[in-house]
């Protein structure tokens, strides 16, 4: 054979393979997003989110401790409060469920990072992310609330505030706001490419935050579109965002790629709990080999271009990658 390039060269030996690897990844990258309810001793299974436990305030240090040891870095809390009501007040109450879980977090793990997710649609009567002109949710009026969530979080302890929203000019709000407030350290991981996806169905009931009528797709982005993606990036980023998330992750591979080739700032991707949930199920069904899917699943995600993985399989690829079948 006159074959003078060879690919299965490089393929040969397991060092070499490792050595040649065009993505790496590392625990510093993962965020574990956690659920906490208000109530006191509780620690319950998330029935739509196999594995995964909601905690009260008061033990939600538990939690955390199992996220510490895995070697992850940062979580992403939200809220269930015990209370709604149509403007969502339990989001930005001083005592509220995210506000006292993150001063148990805060004192117990002082070298955690704390994310919290800035959004109403927990908190809300009616399901939405804000607050209703009719059937609509009115963008302006939502955004002083938000910015008051924001703020409120950063007093209980967020290191980060991720605003899931949506709406135009949140970023911006929130940037002002905590400026305001002489908070100008704080960062904004903006999700700033979120689109109206069917992925989300497990969350919502673990979040118990489903719309009451209608859809989000008044303010989430349709599924059919790549290049308004840059335009939402371009928003947050000239309002000030300090880092973009493209939400959901497996699906929108290419608007992962695009975002983070367009702009410098770091790019995370979230998996959201439908891309768990299917993972889970077909490893129960005995369908694929769970830890095998779920590393090549993250590792796409990577390779596409994300800087972050916010994912339920933090504490897991975490432990997949010590064992080196990621790295
Ligand atoms: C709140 C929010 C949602 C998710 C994160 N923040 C749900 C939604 O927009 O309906 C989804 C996360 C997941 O599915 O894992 N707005």
């Amino acid at each position: 054979m006159d074959m003078t390039k060879r690919p299965r060269r490089l393929r040969g030996n397991p060092a070499l393979r490792e050595m040649v690897r065009e993505t790496r990844v590392d625990k510093s990258s993962l965020i574990y997003p956690l659920f906490v309810r208000e109530g006191s001793g509780v620690v319950e299974e998330i029935p739509s989110l196999y594995g995964q436990l909601r905690y009260s305030p008061d033990t939600l240090c538990q939690g955390l401790e199992e996220v510490v040891k895995a070697g992850v870095p940062a979580v992403l809390l939200f809220g269930l409060p015990a209370e709604k009501d149509a403007c969502g007040s339990g989001a930005w109450d001083e005592n509220g469920v995210v506000q006292r879980a993150l001063r148990q977090a805060r004192a117990a793990f002082p070298e955690l990072y704390l994310i919290t997710d800035v959004c109403l649609c927990e908190y809300t009567s009616h399901g939405h992310c804000g607050i209703l002109d009719g059937e609509t949710v009115d963008n302006d009026k939502t955004l002083e609330v938000l910015s008051r969530t924001a703020l409120s979080h950063v007093g209980a302890g967020a290191d980060m505030v991720a605003p899931s929203d949506m709406m135009d000019g949140r970023v911006g709000a929130i940037r002002r706001a905590l400026d305001g407030a002489g908070r100008s350290d704080v960062p904004i991981l903006s999700y700033a490419v979120k689109y109206a996806s069917a992925f989300y169905g497990p969350f919502r009931e673990a979040a118990d935050s489903a719309p009451a009528f209608g859809d989000r797709r008044g303010y989430q982005m349709d599924p059919h579109n790549r290049r308004e993606a840059i335009k939402e990036a371009a928003l947050d980023v000239e309002e000030g965002a300090d880092l973009l998330m493209v939400k959901p992750a497996l699906s929108y591979l290419d608007v992962i790629r695009d975002v983070s080739q367009a702009f410098p700032l770091p790019c995370a991707a979230y998996s959201v709990s439908g891309e768990y949930a299917m993972i889970k199920a077909a490893a129960a069904a005995g369908l694929i080999d769970e830890a095998a899917v779920a590393c090549e699943a993250a590792l796409s995600v990577y390779r596409a271009g994300a800087d972050i993985l916010i994912t339920y399989y933090a504490k897991e690829l975490a432990g997949w990658m010590d064992e080196g079948r990621i790295g």
